[in-house]
């Protein structure tokens, strides 16, 4: 079934904040921020840019009525820099005018002088000077330090994972409008309408039941807008606030770049040990998180990273520890896999650097070590594990050991050219890590036209959730899809969300929805058993037709509804879903935090071109753990555009600040991401359908995060077609592995 979307995005007929008709009077902000990555400001000087023509209101820390703090988790973040900046693209002062180009001009206007002190952009320099935004965690299963007398073999390494630009297409905006007695609408591109609902209401001053925060969708959020669009949200809010009248405010594109965080560079220590049989007894592991200068999400990611340590393996031995390093960096913040992917690169690159050492390929290891039913993880959770079920099935349908003799055969044929092959496993918890998060609600109402009205928690950002969540409505209703409209997402409506993320967002809302609809077919049910003179199981509704006892009548679905409200029956239903079973004791990291894993495997093949150090992917060829999938035509979507931007992070996206904290990939010119002519040639999904019972969404499993972690593996396949070239090359394990990179891996030593 197509996405529900897709017939206004392909007439460019999708409402986007930048899209949203101006109210009269509307004003247009821009903001000044730091040009230094950590200072002491001595002062701002506005006074030229309050000159301009057409500037209506120059608005620095001191005009914050409220609590000048967005921090989420951590109180640690002013929304405009008071004394102090942390970091390059700091919000220091927010300028509004008549139009777009007067409050650009004006901030250029803007003087600051700033007294510069010391700038850490490396997480190992921080942690050294004790810069922790969080003390540190440690996961540990049974006892390494036991364990490592049993090994045969025992390698460490160093591992650096960059960071990741989320460059949704629509860039982070907001725009908000004065209502009566001081209440605030705000249109916001985000993931989290709470969150912009709740800060705005604390930089404010006024309570929650006063800002109206709405969300249509998004142009992509990939975790860049669960926390950082609140940020826009509450400038454009503080704006509306002061001035009175409507505040917009979309960035451009370098601003978005240079002002929010991105994914979390991590560099990592590890320790590995094996017996003869290639088992994995051991395995210690040290995370250096690059917070950026403030919290941010950056707790609840590091959580992730030590969840997802041991990736898709049973290891018996397990120590983990993260620090979140503060540095002078923007705050970095969620990216689709939450810190997951950054901790699973670390323990493929400790298990290639077995195989490299032992001569072998990473797969015999890889298998050997496969996470098996009633295995448990290292914070205590036992596997219902369909990995071996992925990785053999991938076995079976692709033929790995054929695709390797083709390589072989094809390396020692070609001179200039090579390929490698690589396997990458993957495992990935589904729900929020901190299990309040796990809840959502659902808004249903049936109209006496028989349509159909929906409201969640739920926010659209092209993953699509509102299809599934109507399908969800129209399966239990057995109505057509056309009698459903998914509402904007509207704090005034839905109260208290969790942000659309942790891959968990169709679940939750889809079973909230479930929960509300059932709750009026049931009242609709009684009804119409009433008018027959028979019990309501007697009644069924299919494809809009009413059955009693299984023979059709000549009622329909309008009738049935319209026959419910005359008779005074309610025809709308909230419902509250919070899944059973999870909890999380962090005073010990052990638990059971998530409601199921995704699991599933992939063989990505890379051509590496000899002379010139540029490279393809051949193929990527996947068998993907879906429970039963809902919707396939969506399901291989995110599946596809996750593997690519995985792709991305591990190969060409390089993320470069110079020692001074400026950010130097700053635009597309110099950031390079995944085009069409670097997308794999061949993308081959095949579902691994379950029969089991799950928490998932009519057994759906989530699939917004996981495959962006099969991207992992184009990074080893690179490492093995440029050891087939040069069988001495030491390369790092340095992330992401550039056209450059490999130019010197292929010559050097
Ligand atoms: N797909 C599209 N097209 N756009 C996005 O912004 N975000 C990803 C993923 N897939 C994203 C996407 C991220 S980070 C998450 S957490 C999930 O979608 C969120 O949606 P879900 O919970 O409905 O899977
Ligand atoms: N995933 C994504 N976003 C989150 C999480 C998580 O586990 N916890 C808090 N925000
Ligand atoms: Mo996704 S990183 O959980 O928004």
């Amino acid at each position: 079934m197509n996405n529900i979307d897709s017939y206004t995005h392909l007439r460019g007929e999708s409402i986007y904040v930048d899209d949203i008709p101006l109210q009269a009077e509307t004003l247009f902000a821009a903001v000044y921020d730091s040009p230094v990555a950590h200072g002491k400001i001595i002062s701002i000087d506005v006074s030229e840019a309050e000159k301009i023509k057409g500037v209506v209101r120059v608005i620095t820390a001191k005009d914050i009525p409220g609590e000048n703090q967005i921090g989420g988790i951590v109180p640690d973040e002013e929304l405009l820099a008071s004394t102090h900046v942390h970091f390059c693209g700091m919000p220091i002062v927010l300028v509004v005018a008549e139009t777009e180009e007067i409050a650009r001009t004006a901030v250029k206007k803007i003087k600051a002088e700033i007294e510069r002190l010391p700038v850490i952009t490396d997480p190992r320099e921080a942690k050294e000077k004790g810069e922790l935004i969080i003390p540190p965690r440690t996961f540990k299963l049974d006892n390494t330090g036991d364990a490592w007398k049993d090994c045969d073999y025992i390698f460490e390494g160093r591992t650096e994972t960059n960071g990741q630009e989320h460059l949704y297409i629509e860039t982070q905006g907001a725009y908000a409008l004065p209502q009566e007695n001081g209440s605030i609408k705000i249109y916001s591109s985000t993931q989290g309408p709470t969150a912009a609902q709740r800060t705005a209401a604390r930089v404010l001053n006024i309570p929650m039941h006063q800002i109206e925060v709405d969300t249509t969708r998004l142009g992509g959020g990939f975790g860049g807008k669960e926390d950082q669009a609140t940020t826009w949200a509450v400038m454009c809010a503080l704006a509306t606030h002061l001035t009175k009248r409507p505040v917009k405010y979309c960035l451009h594109r370098m601003e978005d770049m240079r002002m929010t965080g991105k994914r979390h560079p991590y560099s990592s220590d590890f320790k590995i040990g094996l017996n003869k049989e290639l088992k994995i007894l051991a395995y210690e592991v040290s995370f250096y998180q690059n917070a950026g200068a403030a919290a941010d999400l950056s707790p609840a990611v590091m959580e992730r990273t030590l969840f997802h340590c041991t990736n898709s393996y049973f290891i018996p031995n397990v120590k983990a520890t993260a620090y979140s390093c503060r540095t002078n960096l923007p705050p970095n913040t969620a990216f689709r896999g939450f810190g997951g992917p950054q901790s699973m690169f670390v323990i493929e690159a400790a298990i290639a650097k077995v195989a490299e050492a032992l001569n072998l390929p990473a797969t015999v290891i890889q298998e050997k070590n496969l996470i098996q039913a009633g295995d448990e993880f290292p914070y205590g959770q036992k596997a219902d594990s369909e990995a071996p079920a992925c990785w053999h099935k991938t076995v079976e349908l692709y033929d790995p050991e054929k695709l390797r003799q083709e390589i072989n055969e094809f390396n020692s044929n070609n001179k200039h050219y090579k390929k490698g092959l690589a396997m990458m496993p993957i495992c990935f918890g589904i729900s929020f890590t901190k299990t309040p998060m796990n809840q959502a609600r659902a808004l249903v109402h049936v109209y006496t036209d028989g349509s159909i009205g929906i409201s969640t928690g739920a926010v659209e950002m092209g993953q699509g959730v509102n299809t599934k969540i109507a399908q969800v409505a129209a399966g239990i209703f057995s109505v057509d899809l056309k009698r459903i409209k998914i509402n904007s997402t509207n704090t005034w409506r839905i109260a208290n969300t969790s942000p659309s993320a942790a891959s968990a967002t169709a679940d939750l809302n889809g079973k909230a929805t479930q929960m509300a609809c059932m709750e009026i077919l049931k009242r609709m049910k009684q009804v119409i058993a009433d008018e027959f003179n028979v019990s309501a199981t007697a009644v069924e509704i299919k494809e809009e037709t009413i059955f009693i006892n299984n023979e059709k009548t000549d009622w329909d679905w309008k009738k049935a509804v319209m026959a419910t409200y005359l008779r005074r029956v309610s025809l709308s239903e909230h419902a509250h879903y919070s899944p059973p079973g999870i909890h999380f004791d962090a005073t010990i990291e052990k638990g059971h935090p998530f409601a199921y894993h995704t699991y599933g495997t992939a063989i990505v093949i890379a051509t590496v071109d000899c002379l010139r150090g540029t490279y393809e992917f051949d193929a990527v060829k996947v068998v993907h753990d879906f429970g039963k999938s809902m919707n396939e035509i969506i399901d291989r979507g995110q599946c596809e555009g996750g593997i690519v931007q995985g792709i991305g992070w591990m190969t060409m996206e390089e993320i470069v600040y110079d020692k001074d904290g400026k950010l130097r990939s700053n635009a597309l010119s110099t950031y390079k991401v995944p085009d069409i002519y670097s997308v794999p040639k061949e993308i081959s999904i095949h579902a691994l359908e379950t029969t089991k019972d799950n928490l998932a969404i009519l057994r759906s499993k989530a699939v917004g995060e996981p495959p962006l972690m099969y991207g992992i593996g184009a990074y080893f396949a690179l490492r093995n077609a440029i050891k087939a070239f040069n069988p001495a090359a030491e390369i790092a394990f340095d992330a992401p592995m550039t056209a450059e990179k490999v130019l010197m891996a292929l010559y050097g030593k």
